[in-house]
């Protein structure tokens, strides 16, 4: 398998995109599904309703949420799909956020053993991180993300005129994730997001970051090496995520956790001073600061599903901006160690 293979096209205008579905894929002997949530049906899908794909499409709806990326659901939509005899050769398009492309790939991923499927992101989020790199998946109880496949979707399509009705809470928390990018590969974005943070909602910005996943999920498709730097900022950050028990978007504990991971990174590795300043404060003035508790962080990173056998916690650190080096091992001790010193100089 390789993304090199799942091509991704942007569009400045939501009738562009409508143009171009229907150039790529209506034919009279396709059948097309669509499934988008309540928002993105009310939002999104009225803003390609003149494609001839989205009009011949049966539409399956979901609510919003976290919770739909379950197996009840994920059954749902087979059933559907089977009671109006969709065949391998029809398409699945998802149109929403990460949930939905995520439940979509999934669905399709094994429906029949693999029908055709494609993305269509609505979400920050989802543009740049959930709807590339070809994880499709749904969650089991209440652990994310564990049952699931890597299967690259046909085709990605990216239109920033969805972000328009995207709540402001979930667009900055996207945002985390370009930030995530730029420090990892790509000082260019890393500025870009510096100067106004907004702007990362051009086409262009958006455009660099899915390139930096990319060229990441392409070197190395199933986590070996290289895609191990998309994990900075999440050994902590998830920790946060799950202290604070779904009061935070991902993104949000994401910030967070690149600026204590960075901070570690000054520490172990150097990364100099000035740009953690200017991190920290990026992050001060746009995502508002969790109590950062050690006790709870410990707790939930000696479950990370990354650590090691002899019970190391593996990081990705920063060199400087650009520079990611993966499988940093840090004991737990130390870990403390770099959150108390952190919390003692900026409380
Ligand atoms: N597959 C991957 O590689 C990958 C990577 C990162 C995250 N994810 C997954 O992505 C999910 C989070 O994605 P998300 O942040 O997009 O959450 P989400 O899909 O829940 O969307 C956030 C909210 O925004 C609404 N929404 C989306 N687009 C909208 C629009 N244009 N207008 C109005 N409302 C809109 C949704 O209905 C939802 O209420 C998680 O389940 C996570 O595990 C997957």
């Amino acid at each position: 398998m390789s993304s090199a293979f799942t091509p991704i096209s942007f569009h400045s205008s939501s009738t562009d995109l409508a143009k171009t579905l229907d150039a790529d894929l209506y034919a009279e002997d396709i059948k097309f599904a669509i499934i988008c949530d309540t928002n993105t049906l009310a939002s999104c899908l009225p803003k390609i309703a003149e494609s001839k794909v989205v009009q011949q499409a049966e539409l399956i709806g979901i609510e919003p949420g976290e919770a739909s990326k379950s197996i009840e659901i994920a059954v749902q939509i087979w059933e559907t799909l089977q009671e109006h005899q969709f065949q391998k050769s029809d398409v699945l398009l998802s149109l929403g956020g990460g949930v939905v492309c995520d439940l979509g790939g999934f669905v399709a991923a094994t429906f029949k053993r693999g029908m055709r499927f494609r993305h269509i992101p609505t979400s920050y989020l989802a543009m740049v991180d959930a709807s590339v790199g070809g994880k499709q998946g749904i969650n089991l109880g209440g652990a994310k993300n564990q049952i699931g496949v890597i299967q690259p979707q046909e085709k990605t399509y990216i239109c920033n005129q969805f972000l328009a009705t995207l709540p402001q809470r979930d667009l900055v928390s996207g945002f985390a994730e370009t930030i995530k990018h730029g420090l990892i590969a790509q000082p260019k974005l890393w500025y870009a997001a510096t100067e106004k943070l907004d702007e990362l909602m051009s086409t262009e910005w958006i455009k660099q970051s899915v390139e930096v996943k990319q060229a990441i999920v392409n070197i190395d498709p199933f986590e070996k090496g290289e895609r191990k730097k998309l994990n900075f900022g999440h050994t902590i950050g998830h920790a946060i995520e799950a202290a604070h028990e779904g009061e935070l978007l991902h993104g949000e504990a994401v910030a967070w956790g690149m600026v204590l991971e960075v901070f570690i990174s000054h520490e172990k590795l150097g990364f100099p001073q000035q740009d953690f300043e200017i991190l920290h404060q990026l992050i001060i003035e746009n995502f508002s600061k969790p109590s950062i508790e050690i006790a709870k962080i410990e707790e939930y990173i000696n479950h990370d599903k990354k650590n090691n056998q002899e019970g190391l916690i593996n990081f990705t650190l920063l060199e400087k901006v650009g520079e990611a080096i993966i499988d940093q091992q840090l004991t737990k001790k130390e870990v403390t160690k770099y959150l108390k010193l952190y919390l003692a100089k900026y409380g």
